[in-house]
């Protein structure tokens, strides 16, 4: 195993995800408590993160000697490689300018990291972003690479195995720094390689064990993925202990609740509360139009249901949630300064403080595509794996205007048309995320003899790699025609059927 010491860089995780990718386990220790993670994981190779802190500055963050004297393969990134540099007796600077965003560095003689990659004398594509850099080497040390504002981009220790990296391998925008993460897991560090989701499973079943000892958990399944994910693994790990709770407020796609509740107490034998809040969802909603307004009250009520199903069991001492990465980098990337609230996410947030639970959250540390590699792991049904994302607040934040019953059952049966078109067409699986949006707009239209004044839909397909960024997904000609005609056909209250072609930025890939 890798252990990654971790100096508060935002793409730390990115780091683990290579090294998962390469076949390869890794644990992540902030660098306060790097020196116990290093003797209790006997790691046989480490890799110092970037970080915001300048090594220049009294008190910056260190790594724990130790690492630099156990005879271990170090690879030191951005922040890391001048710590490294520092500790070992070089020395950094303040840049007079920083380098941020592609640059390119040239190679200057080979290391065991550009194994079957680089050659000396080549240039390649690297993300930069450092207002430090190395201006004289530690002992032992060689320049390998280097770029216009850093010319020790790339320096190497070969005789210990340290390496360090003025740019980010991590980040996709460094076309080979996967290679070059992998070839240091593997060729530097000999590990084999073979690490795959079944051992994630038996680690996180050990740790959920521990943490949680013969207490109580409670999990919300939404109908999505990553809770479905986090509840099956919890309830490996504790069988009895966890209680599922599904609310079902009428805000559901269709068919998803028997899906649920059937994958649940079917097939898994989980323990599951099926609660049926449709009249509480939807006498609260009558009349509520403004966006915020909509996901605050269904956020709250959500919780509502929830402590009290909660009570009914006799409580419980942690929450269960299927949190993953992108979210956790979400709520902190904006540090520093006031982050604007473009939309108020609805989790189980606020239930924790208000009933004084802990968070049990395994899957903090995986990205959405290895939250699936996992269910596939678990057993779950490919089906419901590869179901696309759908929102807490469900059905309401696709229909503008107000809530009602009937416009939910107009849209539940415009999107499952929508759906079943684009599984029949082969292309559910390229796309991130599609669904209708009911509008709050009625048009005229003619069908046989006579006129119709019927609602607007608009259909929206988004291709997207974690949800942050989006494009709209361009359909092979005579699809959309096709779905419209039979929306139209098939869903009374539905006469005009058009196609939203924004993209995230500017727009958010749900309506409110
Ligand atoms: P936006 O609309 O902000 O959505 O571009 C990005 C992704 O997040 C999903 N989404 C939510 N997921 N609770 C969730 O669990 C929410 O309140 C929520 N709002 C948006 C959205 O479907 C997309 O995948």
């Amino acid at each position: 195993n890798i252990l990654i010491v971790d100096f508060g860089s935002q793409v730390t995780q990115l780091i683990a995800r290579r090294v998962r990718e390469a076949g390869v386990y890794s644990e992540v220790a902030p660098f306060q408590s790097a020196a116990e993670a290093f003797a209790r994981l006997k790691p046989k190779g480490v890799i110092l993160s970037g970080g915001p802190a300048s090594v220049v500055d009294d008190n910056s963050p260190r790594a724990p000697q130790e690492i630099f004297d156990a005879g271990v393969p170090v690879l030191g990134i951005c922040y890391g490689q001048q710590v490294m540099n520092t500790q070992l007796g070089g020395r950094v600077e303040k840049g007079m300018s920083g380098e941020f965003g592609l640059a390119f560095v040239q190679v200057d003689q080979t290391c065991a990291l550009f194994d079957g990659l680089w050659q000396a004398g080549e240039k390649h594509q690297v993300w930069m972003s450092h207002g430090d850099h190395v201006a004289a080497l530690a002992p032992g040390f060689a320049p390998v690479a280097s770029s216009p504002g850093a010319p020790f981009a790339i320096t190497a220790d070969e005789a210990r195995r340290f390496y360090g990296m003025q740019f980010h391998p991590e980040v996709v925008h460094t076309p080979h720094g996967a290679k070059l993460i992998a070839n240091f897991a593997r060729h530097v560090c000999g590990l084999a390689g073979d690490w795959t989701m079944a051992e994630f499973r038996s680690v996180k079943i050990a740790e959920i064990r521990e943490q949680v000892g013969d207490r109580r958990v409670i999990c919300g399944l939404s109908g999505g993925v990553d809770s479905a994910v986090a509840a099956v693994l919890i309830h490996e790990a504790i069988g009895e202990q966890l209680t599922c709770v599904f609310v079902d407020g009428g805000i559901l796609r269709q068919g998803e609740a028997e899906q649920v509740v059937g994958l649940f107490r079917g097939a898994y034998n989980i323990p599951l509360v099926h609660v049926q809040a449709q009249d509480l969802f939807m006498d609260g909603l009558a009349g509520v139009t403004d966006p915020e307004a909509k996901r605050k009250f269904i956020g709250k009520t959500f919780i509502d249901v929830f402590e009290a199903e909660a009570k009914k069991i006799g409580g419980a001492d942690f929450l269960a949630q299927g949190t993953l990465y992108p979210d956790v980098i979400e709520s902190v990337s904006f540090t520093g300064g006031p982050s604007v609230t473009i939309k108020s996410h609805h989790n189980v947030g606020g239930l924790p403080e208000r009933m004084n639970m802990k968070l049990v959250e395994p899957l903090r540390e995986l990205f959405k595509d290895e939250v699936r590699a996992l269910g596939r792991e678990l057993g779950l049904p490919e089906v419901f794996v590869s179901r696309h994302p759908f929102p807490g607040p469900g059905l309401a934040i696709r229909i503008p205007g107000e809530v009602t019953r009937e416009r939910c059952d107009i849209l539940r049966k415009a999107d499952a048309i929508y759906l079943e078109e684009i599984r029949n067409a082969g292309l559910y699986d390229t796309i991130w995320q599609a669904f209708a949006v009911l509008l709050p707009v009625r048009s005229v239209g003619v069908m046989g003899d006579g006129r119709t004044y019927d609602s607007v839909l608009a259909l929206r397909a988004v291709t997207s790699v974690d949800g942050m960024t989006a494009e709209a997904f361009e359909f092979p000609g005579g699809f959309l025609p096709r779905v419209a005609t039979r929306i139209i056909n098939e869903v009374k209250g539905v006469n005009r059927v058009t196609y939203d072609y924004t993209s995230k930025p500017p727009g958010t890939i749900e309506w409110e």
